[in-house]
């Protein structure tokens, strides 16, 4: 009830009565009146007036289930939310769920991650009230050869959310970080279940470094927030709904020819290693080359001086910027 009430006050302009709350959610005023104390407490700012009713005067950076319900307006992506104070990784969740027959669209949300996992075995750190740490639960019918490509989507989705909520010129560095004036705001950690022939599900999880004031010294030339490209502070929910609607729009695209056909031109077009020089971390020879963009398969088309064109793939291999992080 939270949720509808919650609703109900971001879509009316002045006041809403409390009869007109009663009446629609079907309930009793000292309902409706103990729920808006109870979004009260969790930092709305609620205007209650004598005759007039409720007005939500102030939104702040508020992240909880009711708050993320009455954003998201996705058919799929997030049609159930759970959300948490505090979990181990939000992918962990996501897979415990997945293991129980959680249902394609499943996302998990959480304000602080106590063992936040990045890739490569690495740690990702992931502090209360500046981040988004989230993940969904898919459960595409798709050759688990295809699975690496899904990580671009969550990458192409998560550039899009940034872009439209910010402004600001966020790119993909190939194949999955998200970065911002050449520096990563967003890290990407595809997991998966799958045999030889199926999948059973993968796990996309999105790390946004949104109001972080400062990264420690080891990482801060390569590392940035929202906050800090903006100056601003930015709240977290409207950027969840918006990468929520990015996915699913790529996603159903994605699917509809089990590759990168339809989404080809607009990730390239948001690649920012796009025509620069690239170190490619092959284990049985690194080499150095251009980077032109990618394949409607998702690997990475480098450019060596002798002209020749090598196909690099995401599971394989990593890229370095030759001059920098890009
Ligand atoms: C990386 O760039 O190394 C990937 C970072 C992925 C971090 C996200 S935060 C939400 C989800 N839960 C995790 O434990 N990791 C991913």
């Amino acid at each position: 009830m939270k949720t509808e009430i919650l609703k109900m006050l971001k879509n009316t302009e002045g006041y809403i009565s409390g009869q007109e709350l009663c009446e629609k959610l079907g309930v009793s005023r000292t309902a409706v009146w103990k729920a808006i104390r109870r979004l009260e407490e969790d930092g709305y700012e609620i205007d209650a007036v004598r005759n007039k009713g409720y007005h939500l005067k102030m939104v702040g950076d508020i992240l909880s289930k009711e708050e993320l319900e009455s954003v998201i307006d996705t058919a799929w992506a997030g049609s159930r939310v759970l959300y948490f104070d505090e979990t181990d990784s939000t992918n962990n969740v996501i897979k415990r769920e997945a293991e129980q027959g959680a249902p394609h669209g499943t996302l998990a949300v959480s304000d602080y991650q106590s063992g936040g996992k990045g890739r490569r075995g690495r740690v990702w750190k992931s502090p209360h009230g500046v981040g988004i740490w989230m993940s969904l639960l898919v459960r595409p019918k798709l050759r688990p050869a295809a699975a690496p490509m899904l990580t671009l989507l969550s990458a192409l989705a998560a550039a899009d959310a940034i872009r439209e909520v910010t402004g600001l010129d966020s790119l993909i560095k190939w194949p999955n970080d998200v970065v911002i004036s050449g520096k990563k705001v967003c890290g990407i950690l595809t997991e998966m279940s799958s045999e030889a022939e199926q999948i059973y599900y993968v796990v996309p999880g999105i790390g946004i470094n949104v109001n972080t004031e400062s990264f420690p010294e080891d990482i801060a030339d390569v590392a940035t927030s929202i906050y800090l490209e903006t100056g601003r502070r930015v709240r977290r929910s409207p950027i969840v709904a918006a990468f929520l609607r990015a996915y699913e729009k790529y996603y159903d695209l994605f699917m509809k020819h089990q590759d990168m056909t339809d989404l080809l031109d607009l990730y390239n077009s948001r690649l920012a290693n796009r025509d620069r020089g690239v170190r490619v971390l092959d284990p049985e020879n690194a080499y150095t080359g251009t980077a032109r963009g990618i394949n409607k398969d998702g690997e990475l088309l480098v450019e060596t001086e002798d002209g020749k064109i090598h196909r690099v793939n995401s599971g394989e291999v990593s890229v370095r910027g030759i001059y920098g992080y890009v």
